[in-house]
Parts: structure tokens; C-alpha cells; sequence
């Protein structure tokens, strides 16, 4: 990897840089008025490190001001943050509460405050549990009562935004938590798995309807996408790699810009489809006004040899990895965004909503030396610049994430933040990695 500085002034003057971070991962739920979530729910059962869970992550529920100053501090202009669905309804459904209503009210205009453009995403992933238990992804109520929640949120705060993304990263919301059990609610069934990876689109596509209703905000949806890599020429290796990337990387935007999804993986989801999904395909590819994408890494996709769909194991190649053995792949990032570009729309707005890397992060004597995600930036924001070189509409970049939180099913054991957080004190320690990116943004 290269050691070279890359400037500002390298991208377009009105590109933005910004810091996201999820509700669930920094508030603290028990800090404030808040419903439970099927991650309390998943944490309790064991889905996550130490059983972990969100109810106090960064206390960013009373530390929000102090978190915006850093992000205006490294000269960002811009925050990626999600609404806790249960801190506005803790049940799902129903007359929203006024504490929740009033701290993103705060939020919203800290950063106008401050001279930050407000990125809002409504979903990142805590489902009220009352949602859950009746189904959750598995049914089409959820994204009926999803497109309310997207009302309430548009409708207080759409013309405070710059954007509002519907869902973020569907795959996870679906196959990583119906199919593969990683995430809450936990199940490893392919009828939950398909269910959801049609429902949470047909959520998108009302919540997209209940936007538009509400204010002409810019709206959109932020897609995960990661690189399937391939060393052999077998049939079978390849099939098994064509679908990992079906799922993956063409299920959820074929559906988008396309309005129909991908061939090869039909074949397998077909007879566990939602009865009358063709009628919800029209709601699902209405235009979007950007596309958010985050990328962190890649995996090489080889047949596992059982016979049974997906067919797919995936191994590592020799690249230098991150705290969670992620290869680190900046190839994989301009790759998507070409494709992007290439294949589904040539002028969406396309930000990268997403980008970074874990480390076992320590402070030592006040400072935190992470050189390797200094140079993970680096090379990331290389291939940003190629791809915008290439003619790829990419208007802007957010580093994953602001903070060190609570990453899911690892708890607080992998730290993403270019600033370290202490969880006993909740002191803040900007590392390496944010005075970088402070310095290429400043001077
Ligand atoms: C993404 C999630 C985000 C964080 C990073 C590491 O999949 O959107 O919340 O966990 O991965």
C-alpha cells in the first residue's frame, strides 16, 4: 500500500467528507425514553460478545454536542446518523414520543449550528421487539408500519435535512440476520431469509412514498456491498461466486434501478417469495434521488461441496487484514462504484456512506497511533478519486465511524472510531488517523 498524502484539493470543490454513526451503536438506549429493540433482545440471548448490548455504547444520548464539535473539528461538513425507531415509537406503531422527537430536534440543529449538513438514515437496524415478535422482516406489516415511522421522521425534520436514506445496508437487515443468524433476530432459515430480503425493499419503497408525501428532501438508500473474489476456473466455484454476488451485491439494486432481481438467484428464492411480491416491484424501483454505498472488504468465494443452496464457502486471501481479519481491498471500492456507474445509473449521486476499519486501538501517553487505518483512508480514498476520474458521479465520502461503539455481535471488543472512546469514563481520544484526516481537510 502506497504512503502517499492525498489533499482536498485532489476532489471536486462541492465533494463532501464527512464522520456516520448509528443510533443504536452510540446513544444508549437507557439514557432517555426508549423502547426495546430485538437487539437488546438478541444481546440477552447470547447473539453478541460478553452479551453486550446498547444500553449505555458512548452515552451519545447526553454527549451529542461534544461529539458534533469533533466532527466540526476536523473540518468535516457533514453527519451520517439513524433514528432509534423505539425512542420515537417504542412499540412500533402508535403516537411518537416527544423526548425522542426533541433529541434529534437537538441533534439536527447542532449540526446546522455548527455548519453541518444533516445526513439522516431512518433505519439502522434496531426493529422494536413488539415488531419482532409479531414477525419482524418476515411479514409486509413491518414496512407498512415502517412507511409511518418514515412520515413521522420526514415530516418533523425533512426540511432541516440534506438527505434521508430508507434503510441501511438491506443485506445485513435480511440474509446476515434471517439466513446466517449473525445478527438479531438471529434465525438461519432461507424461508426468513428470502422473506426479508423482499420485505425490507418493499419497506424502502413505501418508506420512499411516505418521504415524498412528507417533503422533497433528498432520498435514497444506502446498499452494502462486498467484493467475491475468485481463484479457480471450476463451474462450480464460479456458480457458487455468482450468487454470493446475486445476494449480495445485485439483489437489492437490480430490484432498485431495475425493478426486477437477478436471475440466478430466483431460481433458489422463487418458492419461498412473499405471495404477490411482483405487486410491490413498482414501489421498490421508483427513482431514488442518491445511492449510498459502503464497502469495507473482500472474500474469495469457492463451492463448498454440499450440494445445497448457497452452495458457498469463502476463505482469505493474503492481503493485510484488520482487527477482524478483514482483507484490506481498496480495488473492491472503485470496483462498485464503476459498476455502479456502468450498469444501473450513470447520474445517481453516489455517496460513500461507509468506510473503515477495526483495530485493538490503545491509548498510550494521550495518543492512539493507528497508522494502518491512516493508510486503510488513504488507499480508499485513492480509489474514490480514480473512480471520480472515470466519470463516476461519487459527491461524497464518510468515514465509518466517528467513534468507537458497540459493533454488533463483537460488542465493544472491534474499534472503527477515528476517535477512541474509554466505555468506563466515555472519554474521547481523537486517534492518528483523525488528526490525518484533519490535516488533508484543513490545510
Ligand atoms: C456496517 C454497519 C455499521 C458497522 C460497520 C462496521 O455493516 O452498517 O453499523 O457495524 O459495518
Amino acid at each position: 500500500m502506497s504512503g502517499q498524502h492525498i489533499s482536498r484539493q485532489e476532489f471536486p470543490d462541492d465533494f463532501i467528507f464527512g464522520a456516520a454513526t448509528s443510533s443504536y451503536q452510540i446513544e444508549g438506549t437507557k439514557l432517555g425514553t426508549a423502547g426495546p429493540s430485538h437487539w437488546d433482545d438478541f444481546a440477552k440471548r447470547g447473539g453478541t460478545v460478553n452479551n453486550s448490548n446498547g444500553d449505555i455504547a458512548c452515552a451519545h444520548y447526553e454527549k451529542w454536542p461534544e461529539d458534533l464539535d469533533l466532527i466540526k473539528n476536523a473540518g468535516m461538513t457533514a453527519y451520517r446518523f439513524s433514528t432509534a425507531w423505539p425512542r420515537i415509537q417504542p412499540e412500533g406503531k402508535g403516537k411518537p414520543l416527544t423526548d425522542g422527537l426533541d433529541f434529534y430536534d437537538k441533534v439536527i440543529d447542532g449540526c446546522l449550528a455548527r455548519g453541518l449538513e444533516p445526513h439522516l438514515t431512518l433505519y439502522h437496524w434496531e426493529l422494536p421487539l413488539a415488531l419482532s415478535e409479531k414477525g419482524g422482516w418476515q411479514t409486509g406489516d413491518t414496512a407498512k408500519y415502517f412507511a409511518d415511522f418514515a412520515a413521522i421522521i420526514a415530516g418533523r425534520y425533512g426540511d432541516r435535512l440534506s438527505s434521508i436514506a430508507t434503510i441501511n445496508e438491506p443485506w445485513c437487515v435480511a440474509w446476515l440476520s434471517h439466513f446466517l443468524g449473525h445478527h438479531a433476530p438471529g434465525l438461519t432459515s432461507l424461508e426468513a431469509g428470502v422473506k426479508s430480503m423482499h420485505n425490507i425493499l418493499l419497506a424502502h419503497g413505501l418508506g420512499m412514498e411516505a418521504i415524498r408525501n412528507e417533503c422533497d428532501v433528498n432520498a435514497g438508500i444506502v446498499l452494502n456491498m462486498e467484493f467475491g473474489a475468485i481463484d479457480s476456473d471450476k463451474d462450480e466455484d464460479i456458480r457458487a461466486r455468482d450468487l454470493f454476488d446475486g445476494i449480495y451485491n445485485r439483489w437489492f439494486i437490480d430490484a432498485i434501478f431495475k425493478g426486477t432481481y437477478p436471475d440466478n438467484v430466483m431460481e433458489y428464492f422463487a418458492p419461498h417469495m412473499p405471495e404477490g411480491w411482483q405487486e410491490d416491484m413498482k414501489a421498490i424501483s421508483q427513482p431514488i434521488d442518491w445511492l449510498g454505498l459502503n464497502y469495507y472488504t473482500r472474500n474469495f468465494i469457492s463451492d463448498d461441496g454440499t450440494g445445497v443452496f448457497p452452495f458457498a464457502k469463502s476463505h482469505k486471501g493474503d492481503l493485510p487484514k484488520t482487527s477482524m481479519n478483514w482483507e484490506i481491498y481498496p480495488e473492491g471500492l472503485e470496483f462498485f462504484l464503476n459498476r455502479i456507474s456502468a450498469e444501473y445509473s450513470k447520474d445517481i449521486p453516489i455517496y460513500v456512506t461507509e468506510n473503515g476499519m477495526a483495530w485493538h486501538d490503545n491509548v498510550i501517553d494521550g495518543n492512539v497511533e493507528d497508522d494502518l487505518r491512516c493508510e486503510f483512508f488513504q488507499v480508499h480514498l485513492e480509489a474514490v478519486k480514480s473512480a471520480i476520474e472515470n466519470g463516476v458521479n461519487v459527491k461524497g465520502y464518510f468515514a465509518w465511524s466517528l467513534l468507537d461503539n458497540f459493533e454488533w455481535a463483537f460488542g465493544y471488543e472491534e474499534r472503527f472510531g477515528i476517535v477512541h472512546v474509554d466505555f468506563e469514563t466515555q472519554e474521547r481520544t481523537p486517534k492518528k488517523s483523525y488528526y490525518m484526516l484533519q490535516n488533508m481537510l484543513t490545510s
